[in-house]
């Protein structure tokens, strides 16, 4: 896979700036210049003349899609499991198959398939947990490296309530994580660490602050998971009983966003508290609608969070979500809004199509950078999608039929891939 320094695609564009509208540009001209957007054109302009153009006919072309948060180890039993709440999913089926992850042999197999799941879908840049094992995290970085998604991967930090096969001391797991982070250090093209406590009730507040004093020294992002479920969060008023909620729980242990990049997965059951301290810290909210459905954890206020102005993406959840496809997460999102609206809240509108799309893109991709659009300076990240496939017997516009690739959500529509300017292949 090599960097072109410019070319050009051609198709029918689509993209956001805001999250209330899809911006469509049918039959238009998207420049890459040093794995950059140059631009949108409806025309191409001299100066670009001669550079190398790819049409792509009819076909739609897209930013590509942000998964801020996904378990690569769960990809195995995605599917499977799901009559149970949180804590006794993690228990009865996460927990014994993430211990499996010592094993090189099967994380390779298991990794691999992951892998490839990821390279031929829609996705293009994601935050994702690994286990407590650095050998398996490192073996899952290699083998996302090739794939040329652009991905965070986290070495899980977990040193209490977990069975002893999965729970490290947190001497261990600190040394661990620097001797991970020194090893890491320069091996991949497009994979990048992330620190990873798995949430409250798996790290002691030693752990905590040792986390959030290496993150200090590195500047490293962190990724872990927030209010997801009523009976998680009344055990971490237990766990930490000086904090006033969840959200400050982290905030007091020095792991709440501010300086470094922050992402929190769910964020189902935010107290106002927690909502205007994750907005000033800058965290980032992950909703992941299907996971939130199958674990029966709740529906995340997405249309406060928009009000407010927050950090939103989508996250797949894999495997409390069975779906990798972030196409899957939009349709996902709109309607647990719906119900979230007619059974819960009438005060609170539903998201529409737009506001999902823009939540994949543009709003997610903002954790990388500036990721997630077509607006000129953004990271050249685009998806190609045939839809041939999907019939119909009447005129549809560009936007009419990405919305049925959305609800369709079938990854196999995907047809090319180009990340940071790099054309993928699939
Ligand atoms: N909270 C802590 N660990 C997990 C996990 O693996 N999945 C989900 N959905 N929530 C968690
Ligand atoms: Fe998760």
């Amino acid at each position: 896979m090599k960097k072109q320094a410019a070319f050009v695609l051609k198709g029918n564009l689509l993209y956001c700036k805001d999250a209330d509208q899809i911006i469509s540009a049918p039959n238009s001209y998207l420049v890459c210049e040093e794995g950059k957007v140059a631009g949108v054109f409806d025309t191409l302009p001299d100066h670009y003349t001669g550079i190398p153009v790819t049409d792509y006919g009819d076909k739609l072309i897209i930013p590509g899609l942000v998964d801020l948060h996904l378990h690569a180890p769960q990809y195995s039993f995605r599917g499977l499991g799901m009559d149970l709440e949180l804590l006794d999913w993690l228990n009865i089926n996460t927990f014994p198959e993430e211990s499996k992850y010592a094993d090189l042999d099967y994380a390779r197999k298991a990794y691999q398939m992951f892998a490839d799941a990821m390279a031929a879908g829609a996705t293009t840049r994601a935050c994702v947990f690994a286990t407590i094992h650095v050998p398996g995290t490192m073996l899952l970085m290699e083998l996302l490296d090739k794939t040329g998604i652009h991905a965070m991967v986290g070495k899980v930090n977990m040193d209490r309530n977990s069975p002893d096969i999965l729970r490290e001391t947190s001497a261990q797991s600190l040394a661990d994580t620097e001797q991970w982070l020194a090893a890491c250090e320069g091996r991949y093209e497009n994979i990048t660490p992330i620190l990873t406590p798995r949430f409250i009730p798996s790290c002691t507040d030693e752990l905590m602050k040792g986390l959030a004093s290496l993150q200090k020294k590195t500047g490293l992002p962190m990724q872990s998971h927030l209010s997801e479920n009523l009976s998680e969060i009344a055990w971490v008023k237990e766990l930490c009983p000086y904090s006033s909620s969840y959200g400050d729980a982290y905030d007091q242990l020095g792991m709440f966003g501010g300086d470094c990049p922050t992402v929190m997965a769910h964020c189902v059951h935010l107290t106002e508290e927690e909502i205007e301290l994750a907005k000033k810290r800058g965290v980032f909210i992950a909703h992941c609608a299907q996971s939130n459905t199958n674990l029966a954890s709740g529906v995340a206020p997405m249309r406060t969070y928009l009000d407010h102005k927050m950090n939103v993406g989508l996250g797949t959840d894999v495997a409390g979500g069975f779906s990798p496809s972030i196409f899957r997460a939009m349709s996902d999102a709109v309607q647990a809004s719906k119900l979230r609206w007619r059974l819960l809240d009438n005060s609170l509108k539903p998201l529409t199509m737009p506001e999902a799309f823009y939540l994949a893109t543009k709003g997610g991709g903002a954790f990388f950078g500036k990721v997630g659009s077509f607006e000129e300076g953004y990271e050249f990240d685009a998806v190609v999608i045939d839809d041939s496939s999907l019939v119909h017997p009447q005129e549809l516009t560009p936007q009419e039929r990405l919305e049925r690739v959305i609800y369709l959500s079938d990854e196999r529509n995907v047809s090319e891939k180009y990340i940071g300017g790099v054309h993928i292949s699939k």
